[in-house]
């Protein structure tokens, strides 16, 4: 039987917080789906379309994972492409309550997807995709926090708003 877990999330833009979970997903799954969130009330800095290229340029070695979007429910996204895990990342005692909310609503919705949390890399605790965006939109350095081509992305479109 094949395990086919999701990892989903905003991914605006990706991480190297996104790639470290990614990788460690990889540990307990066949597969797994990265999944961007369509329907998100966060008006976002990149097009779902973008994020997608972001997120393959960021992980493009691993064969075992695939990039999707969804829209409605997650719950109902794992039914159709037959997932039994959902992969998120905690970083701190903060993101708790928000992930312990959202993990029992979804076994409330489908109580055949477990969700499993993994702690990233230490380094990469302190990461997140909103002070990557803050950071960049005033010119900060996040060479180190993003892959190269994340980076660029934040400089092009940083740049053009300046421009206008
Ligand atoms: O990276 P984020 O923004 O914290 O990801 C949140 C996300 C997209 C995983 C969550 O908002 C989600 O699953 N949205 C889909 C709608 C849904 O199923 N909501 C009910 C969850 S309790």
């Amino acid at each position: 039987m094949t395990r086919i877990a999701i990892y989903p999330g905003s991914f605006d833009p990706p991480t190297r917080g996104h790639e470290d979970l990614i990788r460690r997903s990889l540990a307990l799954c066949d597969r797994l789906v990265v999944a961007v969130a369509t329907n998100s009330s966060k008006q976002p800095l990149f097009s779902v379309e973008e994020r997608l290229d972001l997120l393959r340029e960021t992980v493009d070695d691993e064969s075992r994972v695939s990039f999707e979007t969804f829209d409605g429910l997650l719950m109902d996204f794992a039914r159709r492409v037959g997932a039994a895990m959902v992969v998120r990342g905690l970083r701190a005692v903060s993101d708790f309550e928000y992930e312990f909310q959202m993990a029992l609503m979804n076994r409330q919705l489908n109580g055949e997807v477990e969700t499993v949390f993994l702690v990233p890399a230490v380094d990469l605790t302190y990461l997140s995709s909103s002070l990557v965006r803050e950071v960049a939109r005033y010119g900060g350095d996040v060479s180190g926090l993003v892959h190269p081509a994340v980076g660029a992305a934040l400089a092009r479109r940083f740049d053009a708003g300046a421009a206008r």
